[in-house]
């Protein structure tokens, strides 16, 4: 007879088999959960990868529309489109950001024709259109991004988007008090049913890097490293997190994202027993890339980790989350 020790308690029956561990467990990621992360660019043709993220591409707007119509097919229900402009359309004001024809409004409008149910999600920033990369209009005398401006040029930004289309407009900025600019233009301008989606506790990260590849910025910003840490959160601070994100709840935002998510999973955690607006995680380019580079070398086993990752994110109180995975999970998941 083997020695059999007195434990009334055994936490392993629930673990027994797999019938036991799916009714017992807490937290699933389903295509509900997630938000696909796409890139457009102004040129025609095949999409254009971008190197330091496998399977992300640059797409053509008609190729976004295709993405988007097979994201609709998957149960994807909305889609955050980020645009990487040509160098030479970009000036220290990032004027281009304002074209009523642009790409992004081209971009908006073409996914609305054509896959009209899909929730379209555009950032509020003007990185993609500046020369220097940054996210606001720069002060001369200091060379810093000039708050004050800067939310006056966003709020313009987030009523053109309303217009083209964008159902959800996402200030990724961190200027003070954009949130309520943004919702008092919106409102002003008759768009009382856009949503703010407030990047409401975004860190000076580097995990930023493959999305600024992506995008251009920094190659904009030249061999200097983009620094953002004068209006990005410094990585030390998660009460000064809660803050930021508790300003963005009073001045009416609709949802309150945490980013980067993977790293930041107490911020998360915590944002979740303080508010009761939904909580968006942005898992972002470099969690996406450092995944796949362990793979690459046969570290780690992608789609493993993958789900693992999203998991946690969801598990620490995220109710949707930003990915660049989204269109593959949600392919796992019809499997
Ligand atoms: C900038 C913006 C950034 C991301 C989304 N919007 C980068 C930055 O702040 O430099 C990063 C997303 C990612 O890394 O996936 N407005």
């Amino acid at each position: 007879m083997n020695e059999v020790l007195n434990l009334p308690r055994r936490l392993r029956r629930l673990r027994r088999s797999p019938a036991v561990r799916a009714l017992v467990q807490e937290t699933r990621i389903t295509v509900d959960d997630l938000i696909a992360a796409l890139f457009v660019h102004d040129k025609e043709g095949p999409p254009e990868a971008v190197a330091s993220m496998p399977g992300v591409f640059r797409l053509s707007v008609e190729g976004l529309v295709t993405e988007c119509q097979a994201l609709q097919k998957l149960g994807v229900k909305a889609v955050a489109v980020f645009p990487c402009i040509r160098p030479d359309r970009k000036d220290p004001q990032g004027s281009y950001g304002f074209d009523p024809q642009g790409l992004i409004p081209r971009a908006i409008g073409a996914i609305k024709r054509a896959a009209p149910g899909q929730i379209v999600i555009t950032d509020v920033a003007l990185d993609p259109y500046t020369s220097h990369g940054h996210d606001g209009l720069l002060n001369d005398e200091t060379g810093d991004v000039d708050n004050d401006r800067t939310v006056a040029a966003l709020a313009r930004l987030a009523v053109l988007e309303a217009k083209a289309g964008a159902d959800w407009v996402a200030p990724s900025d961190m200027m003070d008090g954009r949130v309520r600019a943004i919702r008092q233009a919106l409102d002003a301008a008759d768009f009382t049913q856009t949503c703010i989606l407030s990047y409401a506790a975004k860190f000076a990260s580097a995990y930023y890097g493959p999305f600024r590849d992506a995008v251009g910025s920094k190659q904009a910003a030249g061999s200097t490293y983009l620094d953002k840490r004068t209006y990005q959160l410094n990585p030390a601070n998660a009460r000064e997190a809660m803050q930021e994100a508790l300003l963005d709840e009073a001045e009416d935002a609709d949802f309150l994202m945490v980013k980067p998510a993977g790293p930041y999973l107490d911020i998360l955690y915590n944002l979740r027993q303080r508010t009761l607006l939904p909580l968006v995680a942005y898992q972002v380019s470099g969690e996406y890339a450092q995944i796949h580079a362990a793979a690459r070398l046969g570290w780690l086993e992608l789609d493993r980790v993958r789900d693992e990752a999203l998991l946690a994110i969801k598990r620490a109180g995220a109710d949707m989350i930003i990915t660049y995975f989204a269109k593959e999970v949600a392919e796992s998941l019809q499997r």
